[in-house]
């Protein structure tokens, strides 16, 4: 019941423009009592630091998560440990964290690290959730009367911004390729049941059709990714990566460059056609403009495959007019990989 539910909302500084309002507004909305917001953001940008791999990433948020929620629970002296800890884990984090008998790790779900897993044996951890599909998640909470605005929002990952802000503890330059320049940024994907860990390709064009985007990246070795160059600033053989970790300023350009796409994609209702639309930030630039942008909208039922979808060119030329504005932003590409061969996150 309402009097024995304790709602906190955890801020790590990696959430998007404007998220912790709308939690907070649509939080008492739905009738719970006590809700409080934890402001932990130097706490996890100080546990990121220097970090550049995708797993270690997640598995530092993670463990995070779990020093923050102790911390709550031991400030409050909560019911004299008398609690358990509800948790919206569903049924993909556990095939992605490789929780079930065929599936490798794909990724480490931040509901899935160490120190959770302690306390799930403990029997501490309740998850409702757990069995379903989003999309079952979707219906389940229709049948509670939940509100459409929470119920058709996008899905947006729990570890948040820092596995959309890809870093690099090296420096690199693009190589030429007859189909188009391979970048020095790898991204997660996914063949069969097992990760992949790989570069991206950027093609000048985007492709005739899907059978032929889908056959290019067939024939590429050690490349997951396909993505189409939208605008660079400079030629992409004078562009680099260089050494770039999750850094408040980027993930400020990152939050800023998502809330420029969103705000242009709910204007013009494109929001409504795609399932989830990623906004990424790569290190590859110029010495001014030392990252760029991807667009990643995409269409899928349950997360578990993905297809890339194609905007109008008119909502691409405008998005495109915006992001150039933001400082730091040397390029803008547009993700056309299905999953599999890529996963709908970078990360
Ligand atoms: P991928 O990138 O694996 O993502 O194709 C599938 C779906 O899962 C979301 N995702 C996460 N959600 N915690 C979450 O709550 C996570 O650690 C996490 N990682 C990925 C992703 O946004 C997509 O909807």
């Amino acid at each position: 019941g309402a009097d024995r539910v304790h709602g906190t909302y955890v801020d790590t500084g990696l959430m998007r423009e404007g998220e912790t309002e709308f939690v907070r507004a649509n939080f008492s909305g739905l009738g719970a009592k006590s809700f409080e917001v934890e402001d932990a953001r130097a706490q996890f940008l100080g546990a990121l630091e220097g970090l550049t791999a995708p797993e270690a990433k997640r598995h530092a948020i993670g463990e995070e998560f779990v020093r923050v929620q102790q911390r709550i629970l031991e400030s409050e002296h909560y019911l004299d440990g008398h609690w358990v800890l509800g948790q919206g884990t569903i049924y993909p984090d556990t095939i992605e964290s490789g929780g079930t008998a065929k599936a490798d790790l794909i990724k480490t779900h931040h509901n899935r690290v160490a120190g959770i897993q302690k306390l799930i044996d403990e029997g501490k951890i309740v998850e409702p959730l757990a069995s379903f599909y989003k999309d079952e998640v979707r219906a389940v909470g229709r049948q509670l009367g939940l509100p459409d605005a929470l119920l058709d929002r996008h899905p947006f990952p729990g570890p948040g911004l820092a596995i959309r802000c890809l870093c690099s503890d090296e420096s690199g330059v693009a190589e030429q390729l007859p189909e188009g320049w391979k970048l020095p940024v790898r991204s997660v994907g996914v063949q069969g049941d097992s990760r992949t860990y790989r570069a991206a390709l950027a093609v000048p064009e985007f492709p005739a059709s899907d059978e032929e985007a889908a056959s290019l990246i067939n024939r590429m070795e050690n490349i997951n990714r396909i993505i189409v160059t939208v605008w660079t600033a400079d030629d992409p053989s004078k562009m680099q990566s260089v050494p770039s970790f999750l850094t408040e300023e980027r993930l400020e350009r990152l939050r800023h460059a998502d809330a420029v796409v969103r705000k242009l994609t709910l204007e013009s209702g494109f929001d409504d056609e795609v399932w989830q639309f990623p906004v990424v930030l790569i290190p590859f630039g110029t010495p001014g403009r030392p990252d760029s942008v991807v667009l990643r909208p995409i269409h899928s039922v349950d997360g578990m495959t993905a297809s890339a979808v194609r905007m109008s060119d008119a909502l691409l030329e405008q998005i495109t007019h915006e992001l150039r504005q933001i400082s730091g932003i040397g390029g803008v590409f547009y993700d056309i990989t299905n999953k599999p061969p890529g996963t709908i996150e970078w990360e």
